[in-house]
């Protein structure tokens, strides 16, 4: 729990009910922080609070914020009802918690997983716009006009996409390598734009997410990430709402 939570938003991440059914349990005069009723919308609380339902302890869990390194094979969902694995039995632990945004089966790299509903919906917001950094195996050799296509902006089925930081860093008997730094996060959208120029996608890795790199982090990995890590995350976000 961060200092100064509101109260409704943490009954709701204890799982008391949906928020707007906690405002209610609130005004009812149903909750106490330290002994005292509390029926103002506005009251936070602090950790170490000691926060009563009908006279019964509520405690959420935990917030946890985890970066995986993604493999392939690995579908990021929660729950695959096809049963192939997934990033949440990945990172295992006690509780829920939820991937932020997606990589594609066949994509490694970097992900976050985190039971903080509210940063994870912030983070995905299209205006939110962190910078993720791919790196991408393709087919074929991506010429300087490809480049320039890519840095300006294709055209796909859903739009153009945003102006995106492009460069070849290396080449495969087959193709070359090429770094792309994107912030928007459509579905496929690395892939979809370097197939819009002729350079299908043989192997796609995110190696970095906002400030966040997988340096030290082998295929499979995940960590816990610091508070000063999860404070930066939180300041871009809010930067990225405005
Ligand atoms: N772009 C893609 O095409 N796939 C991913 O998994 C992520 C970004």
């Amino acid at each position: 729990m961060m200092p100064g939570e509101r109260l409704q938003r943490y009954l709701a991440r204890a799982g008391v009910a949906a928020r707007r059914k906690c405002e209610e349990l609130i005004t009812a005069g149903r909750v106490t922080v330290n002994g005292e009723v509390v029926t103002e919308l506005g009251s936070r609380v602090s950790p170490g609070d000691e926060v009563l339902l009908d006279g019964r302890p509520v405690a959420p869990e935990p917030l946890r914020y985890l970066l995986l390194n993604k493999p392939a094979g690995v579908v990021t969902t929660v729950t695959d009802p096809q049963g192939r694995p997934t990033v949440t039995e990945m990172v295992g632990g006690p509780g829920r918690l939820y991937p932020v945004g997606r990589l594609d089966i066949d994509t490694t790299g970097l992900l976050l997983v985190t039971n903080d509903g509210g940063l994870a919906h912030r983070l995905m917001h299209p205006s939110f716009g962190i910078d993720k950094v791919y790196v991408a195996q393709v087919e074929g050799m991506l010429t300087r006009g490809d480049v320039e296509r890519l840095t300006g902006g294709v055209l796909l089925e859903d739009g153009m996409t945003a102006p995106a930081r492009v460069r070849v860093v290396g080449r495969t008997p087959r193709g070359s390598i090429v770094e792309l730094v994107i912030h928007e996060g459509r579905k496929r959208q690395v892939r979809r734009m370097l197939a819009a120029v002729g350079r299908p996608v043989l192997k796609l890795h995110r190696r970095q997410y906002a400030m966040l790199t997988d340096a030290g982090m082998a295929p499979g990995d995940f960590r816990e990430l610091g508070s000063d890590e999860v404070e930066a995350l939180k300041r871009l976000s809010e930067r990225g709402s405005e």
